[in-house]
């Protein structure tokens, strides 16, 4: 059998035992969605927003780009987050980074890619701006910083958007977290202070 095959196989398994356990389950998905929670994180296959957090279908709206970057020019990003804070009114923006990641690894060692070394540009400035800390680490440990780095200034940046200066002047309750995942051990660390207000 191809491989892709087996995957609409596993669908339909999933399918009928989600309807096993919970009839009404797509039903109910089918005429809205109410996500508490919204993730910014890395195109990476091995981490997967719903599964690590042991979240269904409804539960988290999900924006991943390589290397999980929240630049103020990238109207795909800027369009989901303001979908999940406007529309959905979500309570929690979580940014989620990981250690080894493969864009940050191109970055801290100056690898070429191909179109992805011009999206990597703003870790580029990350790099740059730590230059001091960074430069006293050893391989492992200076690209696993530059990750920690990178989310902290995602967070800022989706802080920094004209979308949650104004939920906030209007009161509205939106927190943003950042966070980060260790492959080796599946486990998520909180990185920075929940931000639940303009100042940071
Ligand atoms: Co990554």
């Amino acid at each position: 059998m191809e491989t892709y095959l087996k995957l609409l196989e596993n669908n339909k398994q999933w399918a009928k035992e989600k309807l096993e356990t919970k009839p009404e389950f797509f039903t109910r998905l089918s005429k809205t969605q109410n996500p508490e929670f919204m993730w910014i994180g890395c195109c990476d296959s091995r981490v997967p927003a719903n599964q690590i957090i042991g979240l269904l279908p409804g539960e988290i709206f999900v924006h991943r780009n390589v290397a999980n970057i929240v630049s103020h020019g990238d109207l795909n990003c800027l369009s989901a987050l303001q979908y999940a804070v406007d529309v959905l009114q979500v309570r929690h923006i979580i940014v989620c980074g990981h250690y080894s990641c493969g864009g940050v690894t191109a970055v801290d060692q100056n690898i070429r890619s191909g179109i992805v070394d011009n999206w990597l540009r703003h870790i580029h400035d990350i790099k740059r701006e730590h230059a001091e800390e960074l430069k006293g680490l050893e391989n492992e440990a200076r690209v696993n910083r530059l990750c920690e780095l990178n989310v902290l200034a995602q967070v800022r940046n989706v802080c920094e958007t004209t979308i949650l200066r104004d939920a906030w002047a209007q009161g509205q309750a939106v927190a943003v977290h950042g966070w980060i995942y260790r492959l080796s051990d599946g486990i998520l660390h909180e990185l920075s202070p929940v931000q639940r207000g303009p100042k940071i």
